[in-house]
């Protein structure tokens, strides 16, 4: 008999891409997704590791399944994903009704893990993991997802990923070459390269030059890519985001500090100085190009010039948006141990002007764009509103387009069409379409 599943994913875009690729494994034995736990014969907790906030929610939700296997003792539950990967067996101890702990390099083991022959808990090395192929089933039929690289060989001084993800490992071109040929062969129109760190991409070729082989793909319509190590972005790089027609102008480049003091301390790898260079050549060779961020709020060390520093940084770049976070101190890394901690009152405060200052400059950016032209590919309609249709700029933002007749608009997903903005407003855009058949 079929079985089911339930999947609950937190953390990065990796992370929802892992469970996509958890849920092709699982369709071979012949399970099917339910959006109801207690429908289900499995539960996969696919876990993010990154701040103490998202391993705290996580042991919340994983609370509330101990009285539901007690009611149905025949339902497996699972956890993957980082916190898996750093815990491990720990997590056999802390919650004895978990059945099965896998990592992310193990994803393959799922196969194995539901006959009940292998091993409770699966978090070796996998030197394998950028060769070997997974089914993947995915949730969107227009944007999909496509992972380049495993693994991180960063080590910046506050992050968890290189122990969750073990090291760097690139996939082999022609394999990424094929999935997105596939991709366009079904009809998919944008696709998203994923990887900590994509621009140290090298198999047969490096990041570029993989831009220019996935851009040669007919069907596609749109490349993007996510993260972007700055101090990796090469003038290689910007010169094909300036060339290629598919690549779209938007690059998510996390600053972290605008005090280079800090960016030492958190083993970035550039200054402050570097940075602002990039930005500035990025700016004169792809026009309209969007930079969004991340930024830390009270890393250990942080004095307030250094934050005013990063507040001053943040009004002279003019990010597109970013997102922020308090400095939160975990497991293996060094920042963890440094001196100069801070409290929570000052990291909480730090953070409140950060996001402040953001959210006027977010605004005034959106509001320029109001009376421009902008490609929009449709996402469908909104899930909240039927006559609303939904979709994203080249540059990444949020258009909604209101008063669309649900019955008569030829509005299908998918569809590239041109918009003209009418409203900016903070977290999204409002245009109306300049083509007549909306
Ligand atoms: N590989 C990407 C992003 C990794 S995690 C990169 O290098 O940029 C996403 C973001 O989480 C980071 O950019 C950083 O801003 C934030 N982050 C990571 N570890 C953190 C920690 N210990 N405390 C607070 N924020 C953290
Ligand atoms: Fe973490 Fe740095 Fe690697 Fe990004 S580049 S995943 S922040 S170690
Ligand atoms: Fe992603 Fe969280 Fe792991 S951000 S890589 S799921 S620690």
């Amino acid at each position: 008999m079929a079985k089911t599943v339930y999947i609950h994913t937190f953390g990065c875009q990796m992370n929802v891409h892992d469970s996509e690729k958890m849920l092709g494994v699982l369709q071979q034995d012949r399970y099917s997704e339910t959006d109801d736990p207690r429908k289900a014969d499995l539960i996969i907790f696919n876990t993010c590791s990154i701040r103490q906030k998202a391993e705290q929610k996580f042991y919340t939700q994983l609370g509330r399944t101990k009285s539901l296997k007690k009611r149905k003792p025949e339902i497996k539950i699972a956890v993957a994903g980082c916190i898996a990967q750093q815990e491990g067996v720990n997590i056999l101890k802390r919650a004895p009704h978990v059945d099965f702990v896998f990592g992310p390099q193990n994803i393959h083991f799922l196969h194995g893990l539901i006959s009940e022959k292998a091993p409770k808990v699966a978090i070796e090395d996998n030197p394998e993991i950028a060769i070997r192929e997974l089914p993947v089933k995915r949730d969107n039929e227009i944007k999909a997802w496509v992972t380049i690289m495993y693994g991180c060989n960063n080590f910046c001084s506050y992050c968890v990923v290189p122990y969750t993800r073990g090291r760097e490992r690139s996939r082999p071109s022609e394999n990424i070459y094929s999935e997105v040929k596939e991709l366009a062969e079904k009809s998919y129109k944008e696709i998203t390269l994923l990887g900590q760190n994509v621009n140290s991409y090298r198999s047969d070729t490096d990041f570029p030059g993989l831009l220019r082989m996935l851009n040669g793909v007919g069907g596609i319509e749109r490349i993007r890519f996510v993260t972007s190590h700055p101090k990796d972005l090469s003038e290689d790089l910007m010169e094909v985001m300036s060339e290629l027609p598919k690549v779209c102008e938007h690059i998510h480049l996390p600053l972290q500090s605008g005090s280079s003091k800090i960016l030492k301390l958190m083993n970035r790898g550039y200054s402050y100085e570097d940075y602002l260079h990039k930005v500035l050549i990025l700016r004169a060779k792809v026009s309209g190009i969007s930079i969004t961020s991340d930024i830390i709020a009270g890393f250990p060390g942080e004095t307030g010039e250094d934050h005013m520093l990063t507040i001053k940084a943040l009004k002279e770049i003019e990010f597109d948006g970013i997102f922020a976070f308090k400095f939160s101190p975990r497991p293996h890394t060094k920042a963890a141990e440094m001196e100069g901690q801070l409290s929570e009152d000052t990291k909480s405060e730090r953070l409140t002007e950060i996001l402040k200052v953001q959210e006027e400059i977010t605004e005034k950016k959106n509001r320029l764009l109001e009376g421009t032209i902008q490609e929009i590919l449709i996402e469908g309609h909104s899930k909240t509103d039927e006559e609303r249709l939904t979709g994203r700029t080249r540059s990444n933002k949020i258009v909604d387009i209101p008063g669309i007749d649900p019955e008569t608009s030829s509005g299908e997903k998918g569809a590239l069409i041109n918009v003209e903005i009418t409203r900016g407003g903070h977290h999204s855009l409002e245009g109306k379409p300049v083509e007549q058949n909306y």
